[in-house]
């Protein structure tokens, strides 16, 4: 499987996609399927955004990494596809992060997971390519870390989702795996050159008990780190994929870790597998998968030609030792026109709510105007919030709550299409959730007070993700 038969299949097939529930503010796969977001980097002056791709159907693959720009990471441009399973030890290119060179700023190196699924033996081993023009890629002819590596700290089956960052004169790496008793692991890797790596350290928690490690993160703000990570938990049939949080103090060249806090990241239906940059302004953006294994593919099952897209972007901050998640502050400048929050108004495609502040109960139904039956509930009582698709005919969702109290609420929302992300209080907690209508329709059922305000989003233009 080569890189260019991918993008001539992508180029000679995309117009067979039915836009219908394609998104226009999100990032989705040009045709074929998508999950984790991988590679996010801001290089050279633009946004990357690295993804896991399946270009020849609309459902999960041999693994390639579509690869998208963007300058405000509202509208993204679609670039060739970065990376094949074109070597003899890949069935397929899983996830993994990018950095940027240390020395050689016009150089980007990707880290990789080599996935090798064949007569049943799988072997996940780590792989690495460089680019200096953002576009064509050049693979290592060899693992940078192979199995000998790993065997003695996990599985070699399961160890994947590369995270590069560099500290004092070290590239590090970090993997996700487990041990044979099901114990999730983060495997610690490190190298001066990129060229040699060495075994570090394992990050082991009992929260990971029972688990399957996946797609680690770590951030550095000033007060707090912030690890960031995926799991499968075995001891569910169902809902197994979860994505958490830990705050404290991670000091990896020294060893030393402090865990103060742990947390989901998101509250919603669909999150999975988010990674962050931080870009030319010392923001820290974190990008996750907006659907969930173990769904429905909507998009698939409807013959659409497409399945999958990423969140928002959102900015995250450590506020009072909390993290706090909120959409970036781009998406204000496509705000076209605004009008008060009414009961019964048929809302556009992409919009942009704001709901004030209260302490009174409500609920908001958004209901599809040709079968008021078909709605999707959000509101507040008992000091929860709360998220409620079961009515919904496409995909039913379950009901949702906070998993924090609060004594009054306000929130910001954002609708795309087939999408929500929800957030509370300034983003300290967010929902994210698809929901498939083909038009929405709007009503306050309970609390006629309730004050907020509709923004229209307009994002059209050349680029349009559509
Ligand atoms: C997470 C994940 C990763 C893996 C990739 C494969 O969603 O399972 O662990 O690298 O997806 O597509």
């Amino acid at each position: 499987m080569t890189i260019s038969q991918a993008n001539q299949y992508v180029e000679k097939n995309k117009h067979k996609v039915n836009t219908m529930y394609r998104l226009m503010f999100h990032a989705m796969p040009e045709l074929g399927w998508m999950n984790d977001p991988n590679g996010l980097v801001f290089y050279r002056g633009e946004y990357h955004i690295f993804y896991q791709h399946h270009p020849y159907d609309s459902v999960w693959g041999p693994m390639h990494w579509g690869h998208m720009v963007s300058k405000d990471l509202v509208r993204f441009t679609y670039l060739p596809i970065a990376l094949a399973p074109d070597q003899e030890d890949e069935t397929g290119c899983f996830s993994g992060g990018a950095i940027v060179d240390q020395k050689d700023k016009d150089q980007l190196h990707v880290f990789y997971t080599k996935h090798f699924d064949k007569n049943g033996l799988i072997i996940e081993r780590q792989g690495l390519a460089t680019t200096t023009d953002g576009i064509h890629f050049e693979k290592n002819s060899k693992p940078i870390i192979d199995v000998d590596l790993i065997a003695p700290h996990g599985l070699i089956q399961d160890a994947r989702d590369p995270f590069p960052f560099y500290e004092n004169g070290f590239y590090y790496v970090i993997l996700g795996s487990k041990d044979e008793h099901n114990q999730g692991k983060f495997l610690i890797f490190r190298s001066k050159d990129l060229k040699t790596f060495t075994f570090h350290d394992a990050l082991i928690d009992p929260i990971m008990k029972n688990s399957m490690a996946e797609c680690p993160d770590l951030v550095k703000f000033e007060h707090d780190d912030v690890f960031l990570f995926s799991r499968i938990d075995f001891t569910k049939q169902k809902n197994r994929n979860i994505s958490e949080y830990f705050i404290g103090r991670f000091d990896i060249e020294n060893k030393k870790y402090k865990y103060e806090y742990q947390g989901l990241i998101d509250s919603g239906h669909h999150f999975y597998a988010p990674q962050t940059l931080k870009d030319d302004q010392n923001r820290v953006i974190m990008i996750g998968w907006m659907e969930i294994w173990g769904d429905p593919n909507v998009t698939h099952d409807l013959g659409h030609e497409w399945q999958g897209a990423l969140t928002f972007p959102r900015e995250l901050k450590i506020v009072d030792h909390q993290l706090l998640q909120y959409p970036i502050e781009e998406i204000i400048s496509y705000r076209k026109a605004s009008r008060k929050l009414e009961k019964g108004i048929i809302l556009e495609k992409c919009l942009d709510l704001e709901i004030e502040d209260t302490d009174t109960h409500f609920s908001i139904k958004f209901s599809d105007p040709k079968d008021q039956e078909n709605y999707f509930e959000i509101g507040y009582e008992d000091k929860k919030f709360y998220i409620d698709g079961n009515q919904l005919k496409s995909n039913a969702l379950s009901r949702k709550e906070s998993r924090n109290s609060y004594d009054s609420i306000k929130l910001r929302i954002l609708i795309d299409t087939s999408s929500f992300e929800i957030f509370i209080n300034d983003g300290i907690e967010a929902f994210t959730s698809r929901v498939y209508m083909e038009s929405i329709h709007f009503m306050i059922v309970t609390n006629q007070n309730l004050k907020g305000t509709v923004h229209q989003l307009v994002i059209g233009g050349d680029e349009s993700n559509v």
